[in-house]
């Protein structure tokens, strides 16, 4: 896949670019890019790129903590497949697609032994079999772990194997437009973030797993530049469906800190990981009285993700919190090797902060953690366009209306395998991109990309990403309702304005990138309010104050399509049925007892 040229169209109107010819292009260098372009070369499949925006080895999956989803029963021998699926159902408030759940429920099992035979360092049980701990609102222990740097660990062993296969990966390249006509898909354009070069790729395929759009939001676990909606609003531009974007998962425990400190404020928001909980961390108010049995007898800090968010969003809105805004995560009754052990990370954080986990709680609110929409695809993780795939955080259709912690690992490496076949079963090398893609869509693309590097606007990039996060806390936070939503698409249309007039720096600089993600903000962020003020009622991780009941009516997923923006009516559609199995597990009522825990 070298380079086959460079080009421009002689004008001077266009800047140069390179053209780069692969098979398949693979857009995000995370867990679900990375086991796709492992699957691919386990079939044969040659001249693939995988396009990182970071160095190599680094992608957001390494934030990922707690854990991997899978019924293996290393401790509760009755778990299976089908009631993995069945919890993800109900946390999901029947939202989720039945077929794609069940494709990540029923390879896990194999997905997990297949990582464990590869060298991932799974913490494990006295026996040696890989360990399984408590995560919310699952049925059985069936978070499998390394320690709580699961993600890192995870990453380390597909980019070990991927350098195995001999998998070409380019670093420091972001994607700026994806090419097509609506109905087919023939590669994407970029830039160098090191040179600044402008690259044309020619692809047969393009996946992307480019993550999602958590950080839309000014209170998030995710790194500032990652998480900004770049996979969505990139499919979404290039005829793409979006569906479920109304669906936000809030993480109940981030840090909670002091933010005139220093030292603290750049915590402000970080996870800490449910695996605190999971391994028997306790929540308190300011008054030192444990909430959440007022909230959730039976399930107690290990409800699903929303019921404990808006608990701890109650208890700070009714002054019970503490000082810095948060309420108390306790875990000092285990003692501080267990911990060190567990919770390697955390101990290690919080100790390097001052506050030692054995001997006291730490302060924790609730954050943006996940979007559970995304791009709509087939079961194979296909979108409407033909050959381009959206696959891990950038699809949606797993979790419907709130996800199981431990899924979004799963659901990387499942798909990354499904994708991965799927393309591989079809692809004959790089396509063509046809000239009038070059001319009509290409060299205005890159003229506009040429025109924004050093334009000497009003308005500086970074600030108006931090108006528009503020923005989406303020009116499509935990709590919502029609007038706040409205509120907010007249604040966002005001981001609009100002984005015509900012101050960017050149290709290099980071000024730049965040133009780009700040045009990808605005595009998610609006289907966000959008698909809020559309359903009027309340569902797993949407909660309307003014329709707080859950209406049967709506268990349809609010899409939308490019013409639909601030045009006219996104369009629903109704979800599918589980298959048998899956349903008698559901009849099952199979539920977590917390107390097992104590
Ligand atoms: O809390 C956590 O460790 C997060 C895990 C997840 O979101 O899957």
């Amino acid at each position: 896949m070298e380079p086959v040229g460079a080009d421009g169209d002689g004008d001077g109107s266009t800047p140069d670019y390179r053209r780069v010819d692969v098979s398949v292009l693979i857009v995000g260098a995370g867990a679900a890019g990375a086991r796709t372009a492992i699957e691919l070369a386990d079939r044969g499949v040659e001249d693939v790129l995988v396009l990182g925006k970071r160095g190599h080895g680094d992608a957001h999956t390494t934030w990922a903590r707690g854990g991997i989803n899978g019924a293996l029963g290393t401790h509760d021998s009755e778990d299976e497949p089908a009631i993995h699926a069945a919890d993800t159902l109900e946390e999901g408030h029947f939202l989720n697609d039945p077929e794609m759940v069940e494709t990540v429920t029923e390879q896990m099992p194999a997905r997990l032994r297949e990582l464990d035979e590869w060298g991932m360092a799974f913490s494990r049980t006295d026996d040696g079999a890989i360990d399984q701990r408590y995560f919310g609102a699952q049925s059985f222990r069936r978070t499998a772990f390394a320690g709580d740097h699961t993600g890192e660990s995870l990453l380390d062993t597909l980019v070990g194997k991927a350098r195995e296969l001999e998998v070409p990966y380019r670093e420091n390249v972001m994607i700026t437009k994806l090419l097509s006509d609506g109905v087919e898909s023939y590669g994407a354009v970029g830039f160098d973030m090191d040179t600044g070069e402008f690259v044309l790729f020619n692809a047969g395929a393009v996946v992307l797993a480019a993550g999602g759009y958590a950080a839309v939001y000014n209170r998030h676990t995710s790194r500032d530049d990652e998480n900004n909606g770049d996979g969505p609003a990139l499919a979404y531009d290039a005829g793409g469906t979006l569906a479920d974007m109304e669906f936000v998962q809030f993480h109940p425990t981030g840090m909670a800190v002091d933010d005139g400190d220093p030292e603290w404020e750049p915590w402000s928001g970080r996870l800490v990981t449910e695996a605190v909980r999971g391994e028997g961390g306790r929540l308190y108010n300011a008054d030192g009285e444990r909430f959440m049995e007022r909230y959730s007898p039976d399930q107690m800090e290990l409800d699903a993700r929303d019921v404990v968010a808006r608990a701890i969003a109650k208890e700070i809105a009714e002054g019970r919190g503490t000082h810095n805004g948060g309420v108390h995560l306790d875990v000092s009754h285990r003692d501080a090797e267990f911990i060190a052990e567990r919770l390697p990370r955390m101990y290690e954080r919080f100790a390097e902060l001052g506050v030692d986990m054995a001997e006291e709680p730490v302060e924790v609110a609730p954050t943006a953690h996940y979007g559970m929409g995304g791009v709509r695809v087939d079961a194979h993780g296909e979108t409407d366009v033909e050959g381009l795939f959206a696959i891990g955080e950038t699809m949606a259709g797993v979790h419907g209306a709130n996800r199981l912690g431990g899924n979004s690992l799963a659901e990387t490496i499942a798909y990354g395998v499904v994708a991965g076949e799927r393309i591989a079963a079809r692809i004959d090398g790089p396509g063509v991109v046809p000239d009038a893609i070059v001319e009509d869509v290409v060299e205005p693309h890159l003229a506009e990309l040429a025109a924004t590097a050093g334009r000497r606007g009003t308005h500086d990039v970074e600030s108006l990403i931090a108006e528009l996060r503020e923005v989406m806390w303020d009116h499509a936070g935990i709590l919502r309702d029609a007038a706040s939503l409205e509120e907010g698409l007249d604040r966002l249309d005001t981001v609009r304005e100002k984005a015509d007039d900012v101050r960017v720096g050149d290709v290099t600089d980071r000024s730049f990138e965040f133009a780009i993600d700040l045009g990808f903000m605005l595009t998610v962020a609006e289907t966000v309010l959008r698909g809020g003020l559309e359903r009027t009622e309340s569902r797993g991780a949407h909660y309307r104050t003014d329709h707080p009941e859950t209406d049967g009516g709506w268990r349809r997923n609010i899409c939308f399509e490019r013409a639909d923006i601030g045009r006219t009516e996104p369009h629903t559609v109704p979800v599918g049925r589980p298959s048998d199995a899956v349903q008698a597990a559901l009849d099952a009522g199979y539920e977590l007892d917390y107390h097992q825990l104590e």
